[in-house]
């Protein structure tokens, strides 16, 4: 959790308004998000909790501009988001990220890594650099991931154990750069230990190059640990939202209070019972 000064005014990264998704229609319809408002401003760490079907996944969605959304607003550095047509759009995902459960999804297997690393330092308009300069780059990104990027050149991916290529997949965000990053359960699928390295390298990242990182999961005893905000998320409704530690000590929505209550290990594991 970042400590910050509470009268420190940040930044507005995104922002919502009333934004909503409704998938179908007639008695197919489903309301999957429900006219929710959001402030998430620059360099916060944002989790968005919720249980299965509660619209997260729809949410973030609608945040990298994957799916339209059907009613409300979203405003991008204090403007109102404009991606229609591929240009714009374009121009909108060099600035948002997402990482997903699967480090194989995030990455083309059959591309060795310095072309993946290359890849990203294209994206970002590196193109014209000289090629020293690009493998300097590239080096500062793996070892800001405990990787060495001597001893990957030339291998594809597949090749590196599953806590490498997430490493490497956090490498490649660090290369990026990107204003936002959008974690849809990075972590649930892999073990203690490595989702630890990758909960830190990712606060690391925010904390070096400022950049705002949306997290959703079920797990609010992640939420507590990492957030400095938290949105609590049920029916495709936001129920509550607030400080991390507000929202999570000091609950007030019964959602709220009965995910805490399904988690009594959260207690024992962050040591909230001496706070
Ligand atoms: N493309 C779609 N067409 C119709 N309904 C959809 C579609 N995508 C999602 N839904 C519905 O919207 C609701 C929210 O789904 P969503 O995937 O956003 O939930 P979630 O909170 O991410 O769940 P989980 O934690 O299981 O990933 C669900 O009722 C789901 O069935
Ligand atoms: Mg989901």
């Amino acid at each position: 959790m970042r400590v910050s000064n509470s009268n420190e005014e940040r930044k507005s990264c995104l922002r919502g308004v009333g934004v909503t998704k409704v998938f179908g229609t007639g008695n197919k319809k489903t309301v999957a998000v429900d006219h929710v408002d959001f402030d998430f401003k620059e360099g916060d760490i944002v989790t968005i909790v919720g249980e299965s079907g509660s619209g997260k996944t729809t949410l973030s969605k609608m945040l990298l501009g994957l799916i339209a959304v059907t009613e409300g607003e979203i405003y991008y550095q204090g403007k109102l988001r404009d991606i229609k047509g591929s240009r714009k759009k374009k121009e909108y995902w060099k600035n948002i990220q997402a990482i997903f459960q699967d480090p194989f999804a995030s990455y083309n297997m059959f591309h060795k890594i310095d072309d993946v690393l290359l890849d990203c330092l294209n994206m970002r308009g590196c193109k014209d650099l000289p090629h020293e300069q690009k493998v300097e780059m590239m080096t500062e990104a793996c070892s800001f991931v405990n990787l060495k990027f001597e001893e990957l050149t030339n291998k594809y991916p597949f090749e590196l154990s599953g806590g490498q290529q997430q490493r490497l997949m956090i490498a490649r965000i660090f290369l990026l750069k990107p204003k936002i990053l959008l974690a849809d359960e990075p972590t649930s699928m892999i073990d203690a230990c490595s989702r630890s390295t990758i909960l830190d390298m990712l606060t690391k990242l925010r904390d070096e190059i400022n950049m705002t990182v949306i997290f959703i999961t079920h797990d609010i005893g992640l939420a507590y640990k990492i957030s400095d905000k938290v949105y609590i998320m049920e029916h495709g409704k936001f129920v509550e939202s607030g400080d991390a530690e507000e929202v999570i000590i000091h609950p007030q929505a019964d959602y709220t209070k009965r995910l805490i209550s399904d988690v009594p290990k959260i207690y024992e594991e962050w040591d909230l019972s001496t706070v």
